[in-house]
């Protein structure tokens, strides 16, 4: 079994470039083909063995909790009409245990994951950004899980990216140490392209030890006035060995509106309930683009 359990879910930010959808509702709530975001990073952690989920929560977050509850009478309606697989699919996610805490001010991810250190007590733990959408067959988490207990260090999700947007992103200097494996010798938060380390860029999968609580206790707000993740990496790389791990799979910003749209495309043409109709329609749409390009 496993020796990672438990999973965070921070949810708690405003989510600024979804405006005007996330005024009033989650970003995580979004759905992409028929369930919200943050569910396919809940099913993600499911199939790694992980059972109980800390999402941490903010205003207007309160659909996230009744999304993972039991609907009774949601429930006795699809009983009554024969829905039986609609029943199971609301239901799938039934035996995981939930867990919320709210995170009064977004001041930062690392602001929000120290909110959970009650619930995480002495073991090490997978972090989850719902709104970083990994496809479900490239099994990301369940590389990172295993490079843990190989290493048994903290490990965080790299993907290469192209310099003009490596200002959007944490950022890695290291020493590679294996295929898509590095040893971590620094972390720098959003960084000018002309200084950035390298082409290396966390994305939102970490698997951490609960020694990161005591740094992030003891931490000031940093770059944009938050309490920054990265820093506290930063911090604990004095005091133990850190891995990144180079994702080279399909991950969508879906906090973005463009990758939400790709992030919706893709997962549309796999979807079996409406992939075949779907891609005939991209198709249509495609040609019908073309001809008007070659009119012009
Ligand atoms: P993002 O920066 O992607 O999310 O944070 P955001 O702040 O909601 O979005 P923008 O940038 O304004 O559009 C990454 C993840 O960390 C959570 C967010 O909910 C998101 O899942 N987060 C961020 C918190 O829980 N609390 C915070 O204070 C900041």
């Amino acid at each position: 079994m496993s020796m990672v359990k438990k999973a965070l879910l921070p949810a708690a930010g405003l989510g600024t470039r979804f405006l005007p959808a996330t005024k009033a509702s989650p970003k995580e709530m979004l759905p992409i083909v028929d369930k919200p975001m943050i569910q396919y990073a809940v099913e993600e952690a499911e199939a790694c063995g992980i059972n109980e989920f800390i999402i941490i929560t903010g205003r207007h977050k309160r659909t996230l909790e009744d999304h993972f509850d039991t609907v009774y009478e949601l429930e006795e309606n699809l009983k009554q009409k024969g829905k039986k697989q609609l029943l199971e699919e609301i239901n799938r996610l039934s035996h995981l245990n939930f867990a919320y805490v709210r995170q009064g001010r977004p001041l930062g991810l690392g602001h929000a994951i120290l909110r959970a250190k009650p619930f995480v007590k002495d073991e090490p733990f997978a972090v989850l950004l719902s709104d970083d959408v990994i496809d479900p067959d490239d099994n990301l988490l369940q590389d990172m899980i295993k490079l843990y207990e190989e290493l048994d260090c903290p490990v965080v999700a790299l993907e290469e990216v192209p310099r003009e947007e490596i200002h959007r992103y944490g950022v890695i200097q290291g020493e590679a140490d294996g295929d898509g494996v590095y040893r971590i010798t620094d972390f720098v938060e959003k960084p000018e392209p002309e200084q950035a380390p390298s082409n290396l860029a966390i994305i939102g999968r970490y698997i951490l030890t609960p020694d990161i609580f005591r740094i992030l206790e003891r931490m000031r707000p940093g770059r944009g006035g938050e309490y920054q993740l990265t820093d506290a990496l930063k911090g604990l790389l004095k005091k133990r060995s850190v891995y990144g791990y180079v994702f080279r799979g399909r991950r969508y910003d879906a906090g973005d509106k463009f990758g939400f749209l790709k992030a919706t495309v893709s997962f549309a043409l796999k979807s079996p309930i409406v992939a075949d109709r779907f891609r005939d329609y991209i198709i249509s749409v495609a040609r019908e683009l073309q001809n008007r390009n070659k009119g012009k």
